[in-house]
């Protein structure tokens, strides 16, 4: 018989990067609340990075927020050595942070072509491979979090929609370079609307182009990605769209 838990996670250890705001606060939101002691990174939110650690402690878990940027492979060394030195191990890592940005096919610069590859697919691998030892001495699991941008061609993103394909493959890359000690899964969003004012003409207008005739919320994202996090050690290399059915 299978006995499901209210705190799926008690006794794990989560590590979420960029988990300050937005959608990887609210993932590390619901590892919280299902038990998980956890790990945010952030970069430049760091006040943002302090209310979320006091939001995660409000479930009796121990929470930590440290500093690290994904493009730069000593702060990552440091950063996944604090995580092992203040949670004790670690058995989920969620790759989040990434950055994106609208710029004509024609105007796009080489300059930022990098940036954009070096912060959304050299970063999950850096992460990815300094944190195997502590994974794999809990048989972890690393969730990535791709895009439907990764999926289907955006004509003004061709930098992140490449970046976040790579991504994509990456996932599949380590989940057979990794097995069995390690299971690896993306959860790839498509219009998630985090209530922007700015954004808001765009989202009504994707709304009626999505099947399900709404855009996403940050809460169903991060039931997904707890999907990955709680789900049995035999799904692996699997892309998982968050997204409505818009990219049917
Ligand atoms: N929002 C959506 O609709 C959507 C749709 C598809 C996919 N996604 C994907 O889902 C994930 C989360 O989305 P989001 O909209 O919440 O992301 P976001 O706000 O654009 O970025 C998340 C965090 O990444 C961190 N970050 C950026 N560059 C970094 C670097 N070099 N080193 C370390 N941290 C860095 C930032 O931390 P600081 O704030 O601390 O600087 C930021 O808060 C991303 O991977 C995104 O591509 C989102």
């Amino acid at each position: 018989m299978r006995v499901t838990s209210d705190k799926p996670l008690r006794g794990k250890t989560a590590l979420i990067t960029g988990g300050a705001r937005r959608l990887g606060r609210a993932s590390a939101l619901a590892m919280a609340e299902a038990g998980a002691d956890v790990a945010i990174t952030f970069l430049h939110s760091a006040r943002e990075a302090q209310h979320t650690v006091i939001d995660l402690s409000s479930f009796g878990v121990r929470a930590v927020a440290l500093r690290c940027d994904v493009t730069d492979e000593k702060s990552v060394k440091s950063a996944i050595k604090e995580t092992g030195r203040e949670l004790g191990g670690l058995d989920i890592l969620l790759n989040n942070a990434a950055n994106y940005e609208t710029v004509e096919f024609d105007k796009l610069t080489v300059k930022q072509w990098d940036a954009m590859f070096a912060s959304n697919t050299r970063g999950p691998f850096l992460v990815s491979r300094e944190a195997l030892k502590l994974l794999r001495e809990r048989r972890g699991k690393i969730i990535n979090m791709g895009s439907l941008g990764g999926l289907r061609p955006w004509a003004d993103h061709a930098h992140y929609c490449s970046s976040k394909a790579a991504v994509h493959m990456l996932t599949k890359v380590m989940a057979k370079a990794l097995a069995p000690a390690i299971a690896v899964n993306c959860v790839a969003p498509g219009m998630i609307d985090l209530g922007e004012k700015a954004a808001a003409g765009f989202m009504k207008r994707m709304a009626k182009q999505t099947p399900m005739r709404r855009n996403g919320t940050g809460e169903e994202i991060a039931t997904a990605v707890m999907f990955f996090a709680t789900a049995p050690h035999f799904i692996t290399g699997q892309i998982m769209a968050v997204d409505g059915g818009l990219g049917l």
